[in-house]
C-alpha cells in the first residue's frame, strides 16, 4: 500500500517535472523570438491652468521674449503640478499627475528644458516614471524615461507631450507613453 502510495507520487512527480520542462522550452522559444520584454503604450492628457496649477516663479531676463500662452523670458523658471486625465475633457476621471519644472532656455522664449516626475493610477500600474528633456511650446516634444518607481521601476522608454489646446487659461497637452520594462526588471520583485 505505502509502496503502491509512493509510486503514484513519483509518477506525479515526474509528470510535474515533464510539464515543467516543456513550459521551460515553450518560454524560452517565446523568450528567443520576442525578447520577453514586457511593455505598455497608452495615452493620457495633462491640463495646466496658468496661476493656479502652473506657476513662473523667477521672472526670466528683462528685454527678452514676452510672457505668452507659447513663449516666456530666456531663463523664466516655471513650476507646476497638474493632473492626468483619461480624455481631453478636464472633467474626465483623473489618473494621475505630472510635477514638475521647466526653465525656458532659447532666446526666442519657445524652448525649454523640463524635469517631471509623472504618478500614475492606472487600473493595473501604480507608481511614478521620471523624464527629462527639451520642451518646444508648439510642437510635440519627446522626453526619455530616466526611471521609475513602484510597478514603473527601472522602467524605460520615452513619453510624447503634444499641444492639444493652447487657448484660454487651461492648455492641454496628450502624454503618450511609451514604456519598455528591462529583463532585470522582472527578478527585482
Ligand atoms: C499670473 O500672475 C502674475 C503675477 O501675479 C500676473 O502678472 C499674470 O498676469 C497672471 N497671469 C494670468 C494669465 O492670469
Ligand atoms: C466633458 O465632460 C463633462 C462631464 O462629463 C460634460 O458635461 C461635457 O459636455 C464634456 N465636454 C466636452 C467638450 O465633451
Amino acid at each position: 500500500m505505502a509502496f503502491a502510495m509512493h509510486n503514484h507520487a513519483l509518477a506525479l512527480f515526474s509528470t510535474l517535472v515533464l510539464v515543467m520542462i516543456s513550459f521551460e522550452i515553450a518560454c524560452g522559444s517565446h523568450h528567443h523570438h520576442h525578447h520577453h520584454l514586457k511593455s505598455l503604450h497608452f495615452s493620457l492628457y495633462q491640463h495646466e491652468t496658468i496661476n493656479k496649477t502652473g506657476y513662473i516663479i523667477v521672472n526670466g531676463i528683462k528685454g527678452g521674449a514676452g510672457v505668452t500662452q507659447t513663449t516666456t523670458p530666456f531663463g523664466t523658471f516655471f513650476v507646476f503640478q497638474d493632473i492626468l486625465t483619461a480624455t481631453a475633457n478636464r472633467s474626465s476621471k483623473v489618473v494621475g499627475s505630472s510635477e514638475g519644472t521647466s526653465i525656458t532656455s532659447s532666446f526666442d522664449g519657445l524652448q525649454s528644458i523640463s524635469i517631471a516626475k509623472l504618478t500614475l493610477r492606472l487600473k493595473h500600474h501604480k507608481g511614478s516614471v521620471q523624464v527629462v528633456g527639451g520642451t518646444n511650446n508648439i510642437k510635440p516634444s519627446d522626453y526619455p524615461v530616466v526611471g521609475g518607481t513602484g510597478d514603473f521601476l527601472f522602467v524605460q522608454g520615452y513619453v510624447t507631450s503634444s499641444p492639444v489646446d493652447l487657448k484660454g487659461i487651461t492648455v492641454t497637452y496628450k502624454v503618450e507613453f511609451h514604456l519598455y520594462w528591462p529583463p532585470y526588471a522582472s527578478q527585482a520583485f
